[in-house]
C-alpha cells in the first residue's frame, strides 16, 4: 500500500453497482441464440475436481455446431481456437490492435451474437462508475447515485464490485471523476466491453473473440493494480471477480506434497482465503490488504505475506493452476502438466500468460502470533541524532529479526507529515508468528534497550499481544483497515533491499545515509522487515530480489490533486523516479539483488525488466513468446510488453487511455 496515514475503517460488505442493468438494454432482443458450451467431466490433472463453473467449456464440437447452425454460421469463425496463421502477424512494427471506429471493429450484430453465445447479459458495455455525476451519453446526472459513488470512491470494495472501475484513476486517464467533475464523462482508458465471466466457456469465447478480431484484451479482478494493468482503452475486458468458490482439500496429493490445501477461485480475496483457512483449522498465506485478489495479481506477482518469515512467498505454495491460455484452450499448469507455464505463472506477473480460473494452494498448520504497535519521535528531549541512532539500531536488527521469522510494517514520517512537526517512527505492527510474548520480548530487547539508553520515550498503541492463530492477529493488525484507494493523489514506487546491505557495516551506513536523506528531503516512507528467502525450496519466476530481501520500502510520489495538470503529473513522476527511487536503486542495483516488487511499483521505472523480474527475465520472456506468440495479453511492464506501446499522448505518466500498437 502507499504510505498514506492509515485510517481505521470498518469492513464493508460487497456491493454490486446496479445501474449497469439499465445500460445493458442497448443489446438487442432475439433472435434467440443458445449459449455456446458443453459440460465436461470434473476430473482434472490439478489433483482436485474442477469447479462446476470450470466444467462448462468451449470445445471443437461446440464450435462445429456453431458453424452448422444458420443463426451463428456466419460468426463461427470469430470464436475458433488459435489456428495456423503465421504466429507473428500481430507482432510486427506499427501494427495496432483494432480500435472502436476502425473499419474492422466488430459490428453491433456481432457483439449481440457474442453476448448470446456467452449467455445473455454477460457482455456488459462499459459505463464509467461516476457517470451519474454527469449529463452524458449514459443518461442525465443523478445526484443521489453520484453522492453515493463520491462518498465511497476511496473504498476498495466499490471498485471491486464494478465491472470496469480501477482503484487508481490516473490510468484510465482521469476521465469521469466524481466529486470534482471534469468537462465531460467519456470512456477514456476504460475498456469498451466487459465479459462478466463465471464459466470457462465464457473466458474461452472472450479470448478467441479478442484474438480473432485483433482486439486489445484486459483482465480485471478487483482493480487493485497500481500500474494500470487491469484497464485499457478500446479493449474487451474479462472480469473474473464473481468467481468466489473456495474448497478445502483435507488430503491433497500433489507433486512432492501430500496434505491440506485449498482450491481457490479467480475472484476470491485474501481475506476470504484467510477466513476459510481459519474455519478449517489451518493458516494460509496472503497479503496485508484484505481486498486484494488472491488468484489474480497477488500470487502471480509473487505475493509477500506476514507469514513469509516462516514459509516464503505465496507463489511458492501454489501446487496447480487452472487457466485458459492465449490459444483459447483450458489447461492445468503444475509440476507435471505444462511445467514451463507453471514456472512462469508463479511470480512472472498477472495478465501475461493466460486467464487463471482457479489455483490449488498448499496451506499450513495453525500458528500463534505475537503482535505489538509502538512509536517514538523527536521532541525537545529527543534530538534528531538520537532518533536516527534508534532507527539505525532497528536496521541493524533486521538480520536477527528476519532470522527469527518475523515481519513488520512501519512508517517513518518527516516533519511535514506529522501534526507536531517532529520526525516519527511508527511500528504498525511488529508481527511475530510462532512467537510467545516471552520470545518476542527476548528478540526485541536490544531495540528497547537502545531506546531506553537514548532516553527516547516509546508509546505503545497496541501492547504486546498473543493470539492463538493467524486470523485474529491479522484482523487486529490490518484486516479492519480500509487502505484508502481511488484518488489520483499519489503514485507508488518501492525498493527491495538485500541482506548484504544489512550485514556489511559500510553498506549499512550507506543505506542509512540514503534513508536519512530521503526523510530530510521531506518524503516519508512505509517499510517492512521481512525475508521470504526460498523457504519452500521451489524453482519459479519469483524475482531473485525477493530471495535475498530483508527490507521492503514503499514510497509515494508528491500528491497530485484529482484535477492536476499534465505538468503537475510530470513533475510528480520525475520526482518519484529521479529523486525518490533512484538513490535507492543506485544503492542496491538488481545485480546486487536489489529490485522493486512488480505489484506495488512505479509504472515509469526505467529498466523495469530486471528491477521487477530479477535475473530470470529472459527465461520469462521466452515462455511468454511460446505461449502467447501473437501478443494477446498485454499489461504495462508485464513480461513482453516492451514490444508494445499505448499511444496516450502526453499525460505526465503512462496511462492506458490510448491505442495499443506494436513498436
Ligand atoms: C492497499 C494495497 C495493499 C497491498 N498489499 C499487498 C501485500 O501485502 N502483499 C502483496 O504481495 N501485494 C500487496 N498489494 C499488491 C497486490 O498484490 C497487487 O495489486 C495485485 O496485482 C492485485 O491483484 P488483483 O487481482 O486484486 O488486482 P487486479 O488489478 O484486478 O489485477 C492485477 C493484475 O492481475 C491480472 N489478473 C487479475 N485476475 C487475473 C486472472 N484471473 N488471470 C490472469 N491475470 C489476472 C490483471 O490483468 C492485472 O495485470 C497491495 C495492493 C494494494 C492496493
Ligand atoms: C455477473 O454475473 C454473476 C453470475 O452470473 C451475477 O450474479 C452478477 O449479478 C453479474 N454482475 C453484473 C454486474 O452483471
Ligand atoms: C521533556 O522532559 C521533561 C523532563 O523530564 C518533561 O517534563 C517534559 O514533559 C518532556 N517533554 C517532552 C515533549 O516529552
Ligand atoms: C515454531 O516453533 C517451534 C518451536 O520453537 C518449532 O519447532 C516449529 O518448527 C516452528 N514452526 C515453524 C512453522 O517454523
Ligand atoms: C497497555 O497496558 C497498560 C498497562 O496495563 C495500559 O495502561 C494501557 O492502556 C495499555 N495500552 C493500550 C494501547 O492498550
Ligand atoms: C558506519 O557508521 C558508524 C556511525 O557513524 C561509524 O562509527 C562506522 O565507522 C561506520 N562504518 C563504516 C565501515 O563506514
Ligand atoms: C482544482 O480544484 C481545486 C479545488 O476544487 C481548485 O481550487 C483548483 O483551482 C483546481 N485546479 C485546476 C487546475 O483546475
Ligand atoms: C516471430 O516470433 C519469434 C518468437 O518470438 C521470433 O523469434 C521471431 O523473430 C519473430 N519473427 C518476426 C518476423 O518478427
Amino acid at each position: 500500500m502507499t504510505p498514506a496515514i492509515p485510517t481505521r475503517g470498518i469492513v464493508l460488505t460487497l456491493f454490486v453497482w446496479c445501474a449497469l442493468t439499465a445500460a445493458k438494454s442497448h443489446i438487442s432482443e432475439p433472435p434467440y441464440i443458445e449459449p455456446a458450451f458443453t459440460t465436461v467431466p470434473r476430473t482434472s490433472p490439478a489433483g482436485a475436481p474442477l469447479f462446476e463453473t470450470e466444467t462448462i467449456q468451449l470445445t471443437d464440437s461446440v464450435l462445429r455446431k456453431l458453424k452448422t447452425t444458420p443463426s451463428t454460421a456466419k460468426y463461427a469463425q470469430q470464436f475458433i481456437f488459435d489456428n495456423d496463421k503465421p504466429p507473428n502477424s500481430t507482432r510486427r512494427k506499427g501494427f495496432c490492435k483494432t480500435y472502436p471506429g476502425d473499419h474492422d471493429w466488430p459490428s453491433n450484430p456481432t457483439w449481440d451474437v457474442f453476448d448470446n453465445l456467452l449467455g445473455r447479459g454477460a457482455l456488459i458495455p462499459t459505463v464509467p462508475i461516476a457517470a451519474p455525476c454527469y449529463d452524458s451519453k449514459w443518461g442525465p446526472k443523478n445526484e443521489v447515485k453520484c453522492g453515493d459513488v463520491t462518498a465511497r470512491f476511496n473504498t476498495p470494495y466499490l471498485h471491486e464490485g464494478d465491472p470496469t472501475s480501477i482503484m487508481f484513476p490516473i490510468y484510465q486517464g482521469r476521465t469521469c471523476m466524481p466529486g470534482n467533475p471534469t468537462v465531460d464523462c467519456t470512456l477514456g482508458g476504460f475498456p469498451q466491453f466487459v465479459v462478466n465471466a463465471t464459466t470457462v466457456a465464457q473466458v474461452q469465447l472472450a479470448l478467441n473473440f479478442a484474438r480473432n478480431n485483433n482486439l486489445r484484451l484486459v483482465v480485471k479482478n478487483t482493480g487493485h493494480d497500481y500500474l494500470g494493468k487491469s484497464t485499457g482503452a478500446g479493449a474487451l475486458s474479462i472480469w473474473t471477480n464473481n468467481n468466489k468458490q473456495i474448497e478445502f482439500l483435507l488430503n491433497y496429493q500433489g507433486d512432492g506434497y501430500a496434505g491440506p490445501a485449498m482450491k481457490v477461485g479467480a475472484g476470491v480475496t485474501v481475506r476470504e482465503v484467510y477466513a476459510a483457512a481459519e474455519k478449517n483449522g489451518v493458516s494460509a498465506l496472503g497479503g496485508i490488504s484484505p481486498s486484494v485478489g488472491f488468484s489474480g495479481g497477488y500470487f502471480a506477482g509473487g505475493g509477500h505475506t506476514p507469514l513469509s518469515g516462516l514459509y516464503g512467498m505465496a507463489a511458492d505454495h501454489i501446487m496447480a493452476i487452472n487457466l485458459v491460455t492465449a490459444s483459447g484452450h483450458f489447461m492445468t499448469a503444475s509440476a507435471r502438466s505444462n511445467p514451463d507455464l507453471y514456472w512462469a505463472l508463479r511470480g512472472g506477473g498477472g495478465g501475461t500468460y493466460g486467464v487463471v480460473t482457479s489455483v490449488v494452494v498448499r496451506v499450513h498448520p495453525k500458528v500463534p502470533v505475537t503482535v505489538a504497535k509502538f512509536s517514538f519521535e523527536t521532541s525537545q528531549n529527543v534530538s534528531d541524532e538520537a532518533f536516527w541512532l534508534a532507527v539505525r539500531k532497528y536496521y541493524e536488527l533486521h538480520i536477527p529479526f528476519t532470522n527469527a521469522g518475523t515481519y513488520s510494517f512501519y512508517f517513518i514520517f518527516n516533519r511535514k507529515e506529522t501534526t507536531n512537526g517532529e520526525l516519527r517512527f511508527q511500528m504498525q505492527p511488529f508481527f511475530a508468528p510462532n512467537h510467545t510474548i516471552e520470545s518476542y520480548n527476548a528478540l526485541t530487547k536490544p531495540l528497547f534497550d537502545t531506546l531506553k539508553s537514548l532516553s527516547i520515550p516509546v508509546t505503545f498503541t497496541k501492547n504486546v499481544t498473543y493470539y492463538g492463530s493467524y486470523y485474529p492477529a491479522y484482523m487486529d493488525s490490518w484486516g479492519n483497515n480500509m487502505f484508502p484507494v481511488g484518488t489520483v493523489k499519489t503514485m507508488a514506487g518501492n525498493r527491495i533491499l538485500p541482506r548484504g546491505h544489512f550485514q556489511d557495516a559500510a553498506k549499512l551506513n550507506a543505506t542509512l545515509e540514503v534513508l536519512k536523506q530521503h526523510v530530510d528531503n521531506g518524503f516519508h516512507l512505509g517499510g517492512y522487515h521481512q525475508a521470504p528467502r526460498n523457504r519452500a525450496n521451489v524453482d519459479n519466476a519469483v524475482s531473485t530480489a525477493w530471495r535475498e530481501a530483508v527490507s521492503f520500502l514503499i514510497f509515494g510520489s508528491r500528491p497530485v490533486p484529482d484535477n492536476g495538470t499534465v505538468a503537475d503529473m510530470q513533475t510528480a513522476t520525475d520526482e518519484l523516479i529521479d529523486e525518490i527511487l533512484k538513490p535507492w536503486k543506485d544503492l542496491a542495483p538488481p545485480s546486487q539483488y536489489g529490485g522493486s516488487y512488480l505489484n506495488e511499483a512505479a509504472v515509469m521505472e526505467p529498466g523495469w525488466q530486471h528491477s521487477f523480474y530479477g535475473l530470470k527475465y529472459e527465461k520469462m520472456l521466452e515462455i511468454k513468446q511460446r505461449w502467447d506468440p501473437r501478443g494477446l495479453f498485454y499489461g504495462p511492464t508485464a513480461v513482453g510488453s516492451e514490444e508494445w506501446e499505448v499511444r496516450d499522448g502526453d499525460r505526465g505518466v503512462q496511462t492506458q487511455d490510448g491505442r495499443l500498437c506494436h513498436v
